[in-house]
């Protein structure tokens, strides 16, 4: 390497080094913004419906029919449901799926204005890392017959009770 490139390489280093440090004080400083500076969370939560659901769901949320419910003009129903709001994150889909709890709690509250905002309820509080991270330790195995449960009998919301959907 001629003398002249590694000194450029040593002062870009040097330069890379401090520009490091800087960004390491950043994160250290609160460690809360740290955690939440993970990688998936800064993604918009379009970027991470793109990876990690439109597969099963397509991108318009028309699904797949007999196999993937249908997003568009049907999701947010499930909100004015009693059971409904947790059965959302229970969801395998949604529950164990590799996104961290702030990401899934952007993605959801994304969701619903994305593909049906006419059915979000005027009194809609969205979802919170710390909703998504207790609600998705409760993961469902029995989705469809859940599913069933709560679209046939439509019980409304009326408690601010949340309501853990037993496996
Ligand atoms: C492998 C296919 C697949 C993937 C990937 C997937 N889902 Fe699903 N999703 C389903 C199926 C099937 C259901 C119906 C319930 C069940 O059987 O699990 C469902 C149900 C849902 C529901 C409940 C809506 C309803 O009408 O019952 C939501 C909300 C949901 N998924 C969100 C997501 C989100 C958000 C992602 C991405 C993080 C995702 N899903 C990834 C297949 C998938």
């Amino acid at each position: 390497m001629p003398i002249w490139a590694r000194v450029r390489t040593r002062k870009a280093l040097r330069g890379m080094s401090s520009v490091v440090v800087v960004l390491l004080g950043i994160a250290f400083a609160n460690p809360a913004a740290a955690k939440e500076a993970r990688s998936d969370a800064m993604r918009s939560p379009l970027s991470n419906y793109m990876l990690m659901c439109q597969g099963c769901h397509s991108p318009k949320g028309a699904g797949l029919r007999d196999q993937v419910p249908a997003f568009r003009d049907e999701v947010s129903k499930f909100l004015s449901i009693n059971g409904g709001r947790e059965y959302l994150i229970q969801v395998p889909g949604v529950s164990k799926s590799p996104l961290s709890d702030q990401a899934t709690a952007d993605l959801m509250n994304w969701l619903f204005f994305q593909f049906d905002a006419t059915h979000v309820p005027d009194n809609f509080e969205p979802y919170t890392e710390e909703e998504v991270a207790q609600l998705r330790k409760s993961s469902i195995s029995n989705a469809t017959q859940i599913r069933e449960y709560l679209l046939s009998n439509k019980i409304p919301v009326t408690r601010n009770e949340q309501t853990y959907l037993s496996p």
